[in-house]
């Protein structure tokens, strides 16, 4: 079925001009980009946004990494997003992600690691609803 995700291009990312590289495998790979937004998170919209991490020890790093520059959001939609869009990312750790993904090829970083991409269903609808509150 034809999904839709939420991507964010991190700050990292943006700040080392790697913002069209990753656009552009999305777009090779045939998904298609039904949004885009370049903004500045703030403390309470990361809160939000990492609510499920905000406990954890990675976190407070986490937050001050992701609210310290720009970062474009985007909704990615396409046959089985949410699954193809996370395999073009790669594992979390841009040292152990298999080259060929995102990370796997450009990042060196458990943190900074260029890309956030929705996990389910679940979290792709709650993040669109959150990054993109007037619908997409
Ligand atoms: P992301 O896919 O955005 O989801 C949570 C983020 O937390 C993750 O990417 C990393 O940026 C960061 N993260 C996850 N685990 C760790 C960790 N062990 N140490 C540091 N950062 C982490």
């Amino acid at each position: 079925p034809v999904e839709q995700t939420l991507v964010l291009i991190k700050p990292d990312a943006v700040r080392r001009g790697l913002v069209g590289e990753i656009i552009g495998r999305f777009e090779r790979k045939g998904l298609r980009l039904d949004a885009t937004v370049l903004r500045t998170m703030d403390g309470e919209l990361a809160d939000q946004h990492y609510a499920e991490h905000v406990d954890k020890p990675f976190y407070p790093p986490l937050r001050e990494f992701m609210t310290g520059g720009a970062l474009v959001a985007l909704v990615v939609s396409g046959d089985q997003a949410i699954d193809v869009v996370r395999a073009l990312v790669g594992a979390t750790d841009g040292r152990k992600a298999a080259a060929g993904t995102i990370r796997g090829d450009l990042a060196l970083s458990n943190r900074e690691n260029l890309v956030h991409a929705s996990d389910s269903p679940d979290s792709a609808k709650r993040e669109i609803e959150l990054w993109f509150p007037a619908g997409v």
